[in-house]
């Protein structure tokens, strides 16, 4: 069965396409997520869906997540929450690479399977094979009582609300901020402390009124967009953090915009993509003020030395970067949630600059529910 939100009586409230309206929603969506689910007393979080036990989760070796599109993106930064804060080895993978390479599956792994719609069919087989082999899965999903919600053993809901734009926003950003959940309540019952729980809390109680900040900022990043909507093609890099940021973000750009765009991570630039660097190739770049923010200048600079423009999204103004779209600094464990909102905000203008169909981009499905 498929579950479906009823998009005809679904009012668009005053925005010209559902994707602004659910990017202009995620301040609201953040708050909801965490609602009712942060626990002062012992700075953790409490996910009543989870399904595991503290003995559980202390017996955990590895995370795996497995997701397609926008959500695996999500699961690459959801694998670095949980390395960083509850130290537990982590890695994301695409569903469907990891169910038709015979994976090995071990009891000590804790398997996530990401899906806004709940009913991605490869992240649903990939859960059933997981689950005949006896693995324990849990769900990382939007959909209440959705085909993955189902199959999975436990998990955390999402709760962004209806998402019908075909290309995911609010989603995407709850997903983030569930396995920041998620990793807090792991590294709580391993090895994080107090105190930094207590700063993830005050980090993440933090982001609904950073992300208002960032979309008051719309006016200036459509102007960037309309600067950028003539390149045929774009390069986004990141670097650790800021790597699946540029992916996101660059797979939002060509879905809408249709514009050729890659991520990489910053350190393989000279390992071939710096080939390709000229004036009509410009480049978003992620540079958090991270301990990594001068080996992302040095970046910069490689990009400059070959007249590459450069669109910085950083904490402050990048002297390299022609232009820089400044965002709130959180914890830095938390800063990339935020450095992906203006660059929805940039693949949307760039789209609507070029004319699109924004909210049904061609070719694409908001749900894939076929091989
Ligand atoms: C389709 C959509 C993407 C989405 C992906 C996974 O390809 O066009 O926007 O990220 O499916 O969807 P899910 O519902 O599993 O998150």
């Amino acid at each position: 069965t498929t579950v479906e939100w009823e998009a005809e009586s679904y009012d668009m409230g005053g925005h010209d396409t559902y994707m602004h309206k659910e990017i202009s929603e995620q301040a609201d969506a953040v708050d909801r997520v965490l609602r009712g689910r942060i626990d002062d007393r012992f700075s953790t979080v409490h996910l009543g869906g989870l399904n595991l036990d503290a003995r559980e989760a202390r017996g955990v070796r590895r995370v795996k997540i497995l997701g397609c599109g926008t959500s695996y993106h999500a699961g690459l930064i959801g694998a670095q929450l949980i390395e960083e804060l509850a130290r537990i080895p982590a890695d994301a993978e695409p569903a469907s690479e990891f169910r038709y390479r015979n994976p090995v599956v071990d009891p000590d792994t804790l398997y996530v399977a990401v899906s806004q719609s709940g009913e991605t069919y490869d992240v649903l087989a990939a859960v059933q094979e997981l689950k005949r082999k006896g693995a324990r899965v849990l769900g990382v999903v939007n959909v209440v009582g959705s085909a993955i919600a189902r199959e999975t053993d436990g998990g955390v809901y999402v709760h962004a609300g209806p998402e019908v734009c075909v290309v995911s926003t609010k989603c995407f950003t709850n997903t983030v901020v569930s396995f920041a959940l998620l990793a807090l309540h792991l590294g709580r019952i391993r090895d994080l402390s107090v105190a930094d729980g207590k700063r993830i809390i005050e980090g993440l109680r933090k982001l609904p009124a950073q992300i208002s900040e960032i979309l008051a900022t719309e006016d200036d990043i459509a102007k960037l967009a309309q600067e950028y909507a003539g390149a045929g093609s774009m390069m986004f890099i990141g670097r650790v953090r800021g790597y699946p940021v540029a992916l996101e973000a660059s797979l939002k750009l060509k879905e809408i915009s249709y514009i050729h765009a890659e991520a990489y991570p910053a350190s393989e630039l000279k390992h071939g993509p710096l080939a390709l660097i000229e004036p009509a190739l410009p480049t978003v770049a992620i540079v958090p003020d991270d301990e990594l923010l001068e080996k992302n200048r040095a970046a910069l600079e490689e990009i400059k030395a070959r007249s590459g423009p450069i669109l910085a999204v950083a904490h402050a103004p990048q002297e390299k970067a022609d232009h820089t779209i400044v965002v709130p600094k959180n914890e830095t464990e938390l800063d990339s949630i935020l450095m992906g909102i203006p660059l929805q905000l940039l693949a949307y203008h760039t789209a609507l600059a070029l004319g699109r169909d924004i909210d049904k981009p061609r070719n694409l499905a908001k749900s894939v529910t076929v091989e």
